[in-house]
């Protein structure tokens, strides 16, 4: 049995999959061809089935997800601003992706984890660094068209709004990250 704080965290994670994969799904159906509209679509798929490993993993805890009402993307577009061009979606979507792996990561480390949880998050981080490497190959490669520091700036732009997304909302989050330590500290 996992705490209250867990169950709600792990629907949260799915929200946020589903949220990405709404995203790049609008993205992907209307991108021109190329390796963008390729790869736009392999992570639109990756996070429709990260928005089910959620439920699946869930399932297998014996829970129904949660309905959470807020997901990560939404307060990134309210702070940010809408990206008005590919090369800033990419931006975004990199800081976003990096912030999510952070977010699995520190999940991870939490000793006595669940063994279901854990397995769940190993194969979902694996697809969240394939995400952060190929938006990364296409930034490289859009600094002729659009400039080294201009990217720069859009990712530094992006990464302040970021810290305030995080600052503001997810403390909430690291909040419940510690009773849910806690809560395995005491079941040890
Ligand atoms: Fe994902
Ligand atoms: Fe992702």
């Amino acid at each position: 049995m996992i705490c209250s704080d867990e169950h709600w965290l792990l629907s949260f994670y799915r929200v946020s999959e589903i949220s990405g994969s709404l995203f790049f799904g609008r993205l992907a159906r209307g991108m021109k061809p190329g390796r963008i509209q390729v790869d736009m679509t392999k992570h639109f798929a990756d996070e429709a089935q990260h928005a089910w490993l959620w439920t699946e993993c869930l399932g297998k805890l014996s829970l129904e997800p949660l309905k959470v009402e807020e997901a990560y993307q939404d307060q990134y577009i309210t702070e940010a601003g809408m990206p008005v061009n590919v090369m800033e979606v990419l931006a975004i979507t990199q800081v976003f992706e990096q912030r999510v792996l952070r977010q699995y990561n520190m999940h991870k480390q939490i000793p006595n984890l669940n063994p279901v949880i854990r397995e769940y998050l190993e194969r979902i981080m694996k697809d969240e660094e394939w995400h952060i490497k190929w938006i990364r190959g296409e930034l490289k490669e859009m600094e002729t068209e659009y400039g080294r520091d201009n990217i720069m700036a859009t990712l530094k732009r992006f990464h302040d709004a970021d810290e305030r997304v995080y600052d503001k909302a997810m403390k909430e989050n690291a909040h419940r990250l510690q009773n849910i330590l806690a809560s395995y500290g005491a079941t040890k």
